[in-house]
């Protein structure tokens, strides 16, 4: 009974051959996760304007980091040293339990071997400075909403961004089948799969965000589940946002896969992933 939101894949796919600088979200990953250990942080659905103009419209109006007035943390408050305004260089690993916001007009450097997790869903990690911001070799960087915008954003060699499984709320009548137990896929830019024969639907999760194919910014839905009472399908993939005003060099990996879902859930729909740059 594992129905994998296949469609995720083609809505990405069809993102990329737009050649709006999209890179493919993916709707598969290795590994189940269907337990209820994450928190579940609200987050607004989809702005949901209806062309490119209004989806950016609600993404500003979206981005949880503009509620703080100042930064969430201090770049020591990170165990770094120095200053989001000069430079913060973070050379020990940070376990989160909310969002990190961070602005400043200086720049962020990860040491290699770093890792920054967020492992609530929905979680934001934004980071946005005048200078650069630098990710070390094998850094991780784990979270729901993962944005670096910067003059010139580097991730290094083996270094990782993951929301794979961390999805904020989707919208309503997404994840899994619409009505009924039937564990089917979750949905995002199609629907999600059923692999039940006398499905008279044949459909998981319903599709929505191609309003915002051209800044793709929407979570992954869930995979549906066998049980009214329990929660069998895993959760969507979450969101990234790369922005370099002038250079962007990825040698990492960026992830917002779904998780897989089990033997009674569904799979579930990759997530969103923006990269923008002058030169990448
Ligand atoms: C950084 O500089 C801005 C003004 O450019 C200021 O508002 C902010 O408080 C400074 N932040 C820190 C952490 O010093
Ligand atoms: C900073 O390091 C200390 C000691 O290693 C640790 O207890 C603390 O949790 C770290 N801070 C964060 C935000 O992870
Ligand atoms: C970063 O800050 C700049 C200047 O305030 C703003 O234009 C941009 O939208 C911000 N980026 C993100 C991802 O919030
Ligand atoms: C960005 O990278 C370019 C090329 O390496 C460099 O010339 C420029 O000074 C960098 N900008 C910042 C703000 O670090
Ligand atoms: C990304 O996160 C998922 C879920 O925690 C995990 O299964 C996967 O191994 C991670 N991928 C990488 C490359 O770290």
């Amino acid at each position: 009974m594992r129905c994998v939101a296949w469609w995720a894949v083609l809505f990405a796919a069809l993102g990329a051959a737009r050649g709006d600088g999209i890179l493919p979200a993916l709707a598969l990953a290795p590994e189940p996760r269907h337990n209820d250990r994450f928190a579940l942080a609200p987050v607004e659905a989809d702005g949901g304007g209806g062309d490119v103009g209004g989806a950016a419209a609600g993404l500003r109006g979206e981005l949880q980091c503009q509620m703080y007035s100042a930064n969430s943390r201090t770049c020591e408050e990170l165990n770094g040293s120095g200053s989001f305004n000069t430079t913060c260089v973070i050379s020990s690993s940070s376990s989160l339990d909310g969002d990190l916001c961070v602005y400043g007009d200086g720049s962020l450097e990860i040491r290699p071997h770093v890792k920054i997790i967020c492992p609530v869903r929905g979680c934001y990690l934004t980071v946005n400075v005048s200078g650069s911001i630098t990710i070390g070799e094998h850094v991780e960087v784990i979270g729901g909403s993962v944005s670096f915008d910067a003059a010139n954003v580097t991730l290094n060699h083996h270094s990782t961004i993951n929301t794979t499984a961390l999805a904020g709320e989707a919208p309503p009548q997404t994840s899994g089948t619409p009505h009924s137990l039937e564990a089917a896929g979750g949905g995002h830019g199609g629907r999600g799969a059923s692999c039940k024969v006398s499905n008279d639907i044949n459909w998981g999760g319903d599709v929505y965000a191609w309003s915002m194919l051209a800044w793709p910014w929407s979570y992954g839905s869930m995979g549906g589940s066998l049980s009214a009472d329990q929660q069998f399908g895993g959760y969507g993939g979450g969101r990234v946002m790369l922005r370099a005003r002038d250079f962007m060099n990825i040698d990492g990996h960026v992830l917002a896969e779904g998780g897989v879902g089990s033997l009674k859930g569904g799979g579930e729909s990759g997530g969103s992933i923006i990269i923008h740059a002058l030169k990448l």
